[in-house]
């Protein structure tokens, strides 16, 4: 007679590494989106644009914008009060806080020191991760280390966007695709689960100029003249930032779930970064997935970079589509170029 299906019908990877039963879960998730809508009406009236191309090209009908005085860290505090609170975790117990973002309050202190003091958690070190739209899982797959290692049993991980401060409002090319907002996510270890599997990071530094700021850094600090070359604004090179993304996603979800020993079948949720509705239908269509399995607001959200799958994960949680015991799919990709995968039992 053949043994009875056992709950655990997939490989963890880090097993292998004898971490004596030490697990890094999510515990608690939450999200921010700010008030204010711009919908792809409003953008007509500002550029050479329209609805009907905004969404036949992206699938975007609208974007969330912060207010004037509200920044990054307000976004990140926000979702991470609401990721506390689920997770029952006080500001006194954080460790750390790493805020995944391209948009900081400013250049220095870092954002992660900002968010620490609004929440008052006195106790947390604090850095920023910049790795553009892929920063949340390079975040959690950062996090993690550190609870695997017993360095830390709480760590806090933020993405959090105000990209509509570097969009360049005249130029169409960009500006319709972006919005702000956060998502947060409380990480600890979950004696009962496996939590994080496994983080797939990737990188192609040579391929750098296709999405970037070209101003306001070393290379390129503030002058007058920067300024009105309006320098200080993302540029993006769509078509083939388009090709990389689909190619790049696609590998690295199956390297995720190669390393796990499971395919497409196992995975009860797929979040892919909200860049593109047409970037995350390629992607799951390489896959084999079928639509119920992906997790989309693109339509609600436009692409929020760092804050972007940390979003949706928080969405996919609070309406119900995924349950504790679920394997969720997270796929990202973003400027650097950089990408990854994670696979997580819920
Ligand atoms: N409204 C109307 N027309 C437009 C607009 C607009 N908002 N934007 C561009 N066009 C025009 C172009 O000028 C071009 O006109 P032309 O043919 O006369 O020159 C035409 O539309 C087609 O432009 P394409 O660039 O070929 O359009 P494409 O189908 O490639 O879509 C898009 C563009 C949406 C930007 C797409 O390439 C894309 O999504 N790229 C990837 C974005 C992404 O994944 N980013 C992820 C990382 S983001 C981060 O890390 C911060």
């Amino acid at each position: 007679m053949s043994p009875p299906p056992t709950a655990t019908k997939f490989k963890n990877p880090r097993a292998r590494y004898n971490f004596q039963g030490r697990t890094c879960s999510i515990t608690g998730v939450g999200s921010y989106l700010p008030a204010k809508v711009l919908t792809n009406a409003e953008l007509e009236k500002m550029v050479d644009t329209s609805d009907e191309w905004i969404t036949t090209r992206t699938g975007i009908k609208e974007r969330r914008l912060a207010a004037k005085d509200e920044f990054t860290s307000d976004l990140a505090a926000h979702a991470a009060r609401r990721a506390m609170e689920r997770a029952g975790v006080t500001a006194e117990q954080v460790d750390l806080i790493i805020v995944a973002t391209i948009t900081p309050d400013m250049p220095f202190p870092s954002t992660a020191c900002l968010v620490q003091r609004k929440l008052g958690a006195r106790r947390a070190a604090a850095f920023d991760l910049e790795a553009a739209c892929s920063g949340f899982i390079y975040g959690l797959e950062v996090a993690q280390q550190f609870i695997m290692s017993r360095t830390y049993d709480t760590v806090l991980v933020i993405g959090a966007e105000k990209l509509s401060s570097i969009v360049d409002w005249q130029d169409r090319n960009t500006c319709v695709l972006f919005g702000d907002g956060a998502g947060a996510a409380v990480l600890q270890n979950r004696p009962q689960a496996h939590g994080l599997l496994t983080a797939v990071m990737g990188a192609d530094g040579t391929k750098s100029d296709l999405l970037f700021m070209p101003g306001g850094g070393s290379s390129c600090p503030a002058t007058a003249a920067s300024v009105s070359s309006r320098l200080h604004y993302l540029r993006m090179e769509g078509k083939e930032t388009f090709k990389n993304a689909i190619q790049a996603m696609q590998m690295a979800a199956e390297e995720a779930m190669r390393r796990c020993e499971i395919d497409i079948t196992r995975i009860k949720c797929i979040i892919p970064h909200q860049a593109n509705r047409r970037i995350i239908d390629a992607v799951g269509e390489r896959l084999g997935a079928t639509p119920e399995q992906l997790f989309i607001n693109v339509h609600r959200c436009g692409n929020t970079s760092a804050a972007s799958v940390a979003i949706a994960l928080d969405e996919a949680v609070t309406t119900g589509k995924v349950q504790r015991g679920d394997l969720i799919l997270m796929i990202v990709f973003g400027a650097g170029l950089t990408w990854g995968a994670a696979v997580i039992e819920w």
